[in-house]
């Protein structure tokens, strides 16, 4: 979150595991995006892989036109923590470190790591104080609001984070019991907002430039964070933007999305080659086509397509019929 206290209100796309590598975050930045997050790296992962092995520069990749990168690293040990931050430091492509206290994945809390460390303030401390020890670089923390929703302890775990050094927070409205379903408490987002001193990023359910304005308006907050959203509609950020300087957002024609689908493709191919290209970006596409007329059946085909040309061809007639 570099340039966090220049630009307010800050848009950020939140992190995605497996959704949020270079060609993805590149559109959002294109559309608009301040700030971006690599998805979840294991600290484990990235100390243990040789650097010339495909999955180190893999969950490294990035691109160089993108700006206001961050990593995120999820662990729960804070030497491990830590060496995996000094590590990443030394990397120029990144600007800042995102601590992952958040996930609420059972292979990820099992080990007491992500949302499971909301649990544990000492051990989160530890971790934060040890990478606030390896980097130099800003460090920020995303969090949900609690466990569940008998141990709701977002505020005190807020004030523990920016006492132990991080220079920003992420809040997703929920608990780790809700994974991702019911509603975001953007309340409680405002009572963090309210009782730390340190930039806090809204984030939970903001879909639409409407939901973005009443978000930030009821919590304050120094910027959003979206994930779910931004996902077939980078345009979501710019949207906000314009919403938030009193403009009306424009909408994307057939042909802008066309274009920035096939420039996701693009991009797709030259990170994974052609066929694993054709697999990843099958959920993209679903996406994309989202809301648009024949989207199931263009969505069957694509999924049995096997080649680029196909591929290519099939999405310009469906985008160009809607034109
Ligand atoms: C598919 C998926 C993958 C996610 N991966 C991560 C991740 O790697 N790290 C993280 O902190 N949060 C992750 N999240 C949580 C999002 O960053 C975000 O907090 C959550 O989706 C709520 O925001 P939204 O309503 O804008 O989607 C993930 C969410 C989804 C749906």
């Amino acid at each position: 979150m570099s340039d966090i206290q220049k630009k307010q209100p800050i848009l950020m796309l939140a992190p995605l595991a497996g959704i949020s590598d270079w060609p993805f975050r590149l559109r959002c930045q294109e559309c608009g995006a301040d700030e971006l997050v690599t998805e979840m790296v294991s600290a484990m992962g990235l100390l243990q892989a040789p650097s010339d092995s495909r999955a180190y520069q893999h969950l490294l990749a990035f691109h160089e036109r993108e700006r206001n990168l961050t990593i995120q690293l999820f662990g729960h040990q804070p030497d491990i923590m830590a060496g995996a931050a000094a590590r990443v430091s030394l990397l120029p492509q990144y600007k800042g470190i995102d601590l992952n206290f958040g996930c609420p994945a059972p292979k990820v809390t099992g080990s007491g790591s992500g949302s499971a460390l909301m649990k544990n303030l000492a051990r989160s401390e530890q971790i934060i104080r040890a990478v606030r020890k390896a980097t130099a670089k800003p460090l920020s923390v995303k969090m949900r609001i609690g466990w569940d929703s008998n141990h709701i302890n977002a505020v005190d775990f807020a004030k523990m984070c920016e006492a132990a050094g991080a220079d920003s927070l992420c809040v997703h409205g929920r608990t780790r019991q809700q994974q991702y379903a019911g509603r975001a408490d953007w309340g409680v987002i405002a009572q963090v907002k309210q009782a730390v001193s340190i930039p806090v990023i809204a984030n939970g359910d903001v879909f639409t430039p409407q939901n973005a304005q009443v978000l930030l308006n009821q919590t304050g907050a120094d910027g959003i964070a979206i994930g779910r959203g931004a996902l077939g509609n980078p345009w979501l950020f710019g949207q906000i933007r314009q919403a938030l300087r009193g403009e009306t957002p424009t909408v994307p024609d057939a042909e802008e999305i066309l274009k920035t689908a096939l420039s996701h493709l693009q991009d797709m191919v030259t990170f994974k080659g052609e066929r694993w290209a054709l697999i990843e970006m099958r959920k993209h596409f679903a996406w994309y086509l989202k809301g648009s007329k024949g989207a199931a059946a263009m969505r069957a085909q694509i999924n049995q397509t096997e080649d680029l040309t196909t591929l290519v061809s099939l999405l310009e007639t469906h985008f160009k019929t809607l034109v």
